[in-house]
């Protein structure tokens, strides 16, 4: 039986790639489209070394609906698209609002319809944490309200939340299922694939090892009198395979059995709260690498404390965290370490 085609918008990019070697594990045939905006070829080469496959891969870009025209048209018959394509650093959200809601809230317009036009019905699209803001109690389930965003990326999120409810609504043949992200950290355990910012990171973890391989003077810890018993912010942190497989679970679900009311939504998370100190003593005891990092002001726009309760995901998704943060730091180490050539 020839295997399922899924579309991957923002294929070369970290939580993209990641997933697109676990399509290839589960027998899909991933078809990858990425402008390199936020990415390069490096990603790519890392799925074809772990995988073994060569890649179908498109460049350009998901606002342009005539280039998203002839890949469909091109590639015949997909069973269903993941979209990654968006940019995500909420700092440059906030200089930049016009180009986030321009990149984020029109390629998702612009893929929507060319699916319709193609008849591709299923979609999992990538959305964030950032939809509830600063949760009124913790563990956050699928049911807390959306705040107020925090910054034009959470907005954009929320919007294309709502986008796709809507759309949902006035199409009975359409599917779709947001995948609420928490925080996304670590690399493939070959080390042949890891998180790789173009610019200065933004992040934590990609932060603490480009300073531990002395790319970095200094990580700064933003804030330590925050209302938390050490001071820092509480995430939760989880493994971007374990976020990969979920992908996966996903679309599984939306090809199988289904969904109901044609929109369902998951927070992806351990469903464990770590302290941003508590994840730099934990890397310094797992790689055993000295690290400098020094307690700042705090950042603007952060929430303070957020994790998730993945019980909704683990019940109809059959999914749940298997990796520890320990383990995603020893990873995303060990990735930077071969990326950087290094023997440490
Ligand atoms: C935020 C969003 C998340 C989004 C992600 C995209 C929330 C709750 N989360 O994650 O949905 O997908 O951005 O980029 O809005 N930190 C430092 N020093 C550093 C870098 C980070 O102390 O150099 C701290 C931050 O203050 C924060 C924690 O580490 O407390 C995690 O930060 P980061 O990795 O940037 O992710 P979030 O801001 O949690």
């Amino acid at each position: 039986m020839k295997s399922k085609k899924i579309l991957v918008t923002g294929g070369a990019g970290y939580i993209g790639a990641h997933t697109v070697v676990e399509l290839f594990a589960s027998g899909y045939s991933p078809v990858i489209i990425d402008n390199f905006s936020k990415s390069d070829r490096t990603l790519l080469d890392g799925i074809e070394k772990i995988t073994g496959k060569a890649l179908t891969f498109y460049e350009g870009d998901c606002t342009d609906r005539q280039f998203l025209n002839g890949v469909f048209e091109k590639e015949g018959k997909l069973e269903g698209v993941m979209h990654f394509a968006a940019y995500k650093s909420v700092g440059e959200s906030v200089e930049f609002p016009i180009m986030y809601y321009q990149n984020n809230i029109n390629s998702l317009l612009a893929l929507v319809e060319v699916m319709k036009e193609h008849q591709v019905n299923n979609l999992i699209f990538s959305s964030s944490c950032t939809v509830y803001g600063e949760p009124d109690s913790i563990p956050v389930d699928e049911y807390a309200p959306f705040k107020k965003a925090e910054s034009p990326y959470g907005a954009t999120k929320q919007m294309c939340e709502q986008i796709l409810e809507d759309a949902v609504r006035a199409d009975i043949d359409l599917k779709v299922i947001s995948l609420r992200y928490f925080n996304p950290i670590g690399a493939h355990p070959s080390a042949m694939l890891g998180e790789l910012p173009i610019d200065k990171p933004n992040n934590l973890v990609p932060y603490i090892t480009q300073t531990a391989a002395s790319i970095r003077e200094k990580l700064v810890i933003f804030g330590g009198d925050y209302d938390t018993p050490d001071g820092t912010c509480i995430r939760d942190f989880i493994h971007i395979v374990d976020l990969a497989q979920a992908h996966v679970k996903a679309i599984d679900k939306l090809l199988g059995e289904g969904i109901s009311d044609g929109y369902q939504y998951y927070n992806l998370g351990t469903g464990q709260g770590i302290s941003v100190l508590q994840l730099v003593k934990e890397f310094i005891e797992v790689t055993g690498v000295k690290l400098n990092y020094e307690i700042g002001p705090r950042r603007a726009g952060d929430v303070v404390k957020t994790y998730a309760n993945p019980t909704k995901a683990k019940n109809e998704l059959n999914w749940s965290a298997q990796y520890t943060s320990r383990d995603a730091l020893r990873d995303a180490w060990a990735w930077e370490k071969r990326l950087r050539r290094l023997n440490t």
